[in-house]
């Protein structure tokens, strides 16, 4: 199997910590089973890569656990920052550190970073020797039905794959493989199908996370292509209740450096 990405950097999205708040607080809350695979110690240093508004993090520091977070999006950090947090503004694929932790830790965030080769070096040299990258982040055929709205929305305006699907969402075999191939020892590895209750609608979602692709198209056009995609899904991910459930699946893994 082939390691080399042929997924360009992405422009990156822009967050808004009120919107996440409203729309994406399950995002954290469904965190427990990925913190329960790192296993944190009191005392360790960890390193908490995505941190996003820093709702994981909180409950790692609270844990005892030394942790910085790192997140690429100044207005999460803003709202990490006011948990009391130590975090810092930085890219995963050029993380600042040598060797300076005992594990590192992400949750829904590596789905973002679309160099993994890139991440994976930068993560082995911020570790320790025989630290542990244990992480969560969106797997093959993730968010399927939506990506496939978005697109096809999308494309009938013009735009293409590679501009509106922005994630890298690998399958476990090609993650292991890249893992390995860095030099870590894969410890556990899962693909998780996890239909997620939405707090609000998919609208919401949508804004939440795709607001960029959508920020592609003309502004005039931005509501009518909205409308298209909420109504394309509506059969698919709502259920009887009319509660909106949409089609994640996770890909958790445990990895360690000899
Ligand atoms: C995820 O956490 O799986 C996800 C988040 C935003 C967009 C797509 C997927």
């Amino acid at each position: 199997m082939t390691i080399d990405s042929p997924l360009p950097a992405p422009e990156g999205q822009h967050w808004n910590a009120d919107r996440y708040a409203e729309n994406a607080r399950f995002v954290a809350d469904l965190g427990s089973a990925v913190l329960n695979w790192l296993a944190p110690q009191p005392g360790e240093r960890i390193l908490d890569l995505g941190c996003g508004d820093g709702h994981l993090t909180r409950r790692l520091a609270d844990l005892g656990v030394t942790v910085v977070g790192v997140d690429a999006a100044p207005d999460m950090l803003v709202a990490a920052r006011k948990l009391g947090l130590d975090v810092r503004l930085m890219n995963g694929h050029e993380l600042d550190f040598e060797q300076e932790f005992d594990a590192v830790f992400s949750n829904a965030a590596l789905h973002w970073m679309r160099r993994p080769e890139a991440v994976l070096a930068s993560v082995k040299r911020a570790l320790r020797p025989g630290g542990r990258f244990v992480g969560e982040f969106g797997g093959h055929a993730n968010v399927a039905a939506i990506q496939v709205a978005l697109l096809a929305v999308c494309q009938r305006r013009g735009l293409d794959a590679e501009q509106v699907l922005p994630w890298y969402f690998p399958t476990a075999d090609e993650y292991r493989d890249r893992l390995q191939n860095t030099g870590f020892i894969v410890d556990r590895m899962e693909t998780i199908p996890r239909p997620t209750a939405l707090p609000t609608s998919m609208r919401g979602w949508m804004e939440t996370f795709a607001g960029d692709a959508m920020g592609q198209l003309p502004s005039a056009e931005r509501g009518a292509a909205l409308d298209e995609i909420v109504a394309l899904l509506g059969p698919v991910l709502r259920d009887a209740s009319g509660q909106w459930v949409a089609d994640y699946v996770r890909l958790r893994f445990a990895a360690h450096l000899s």
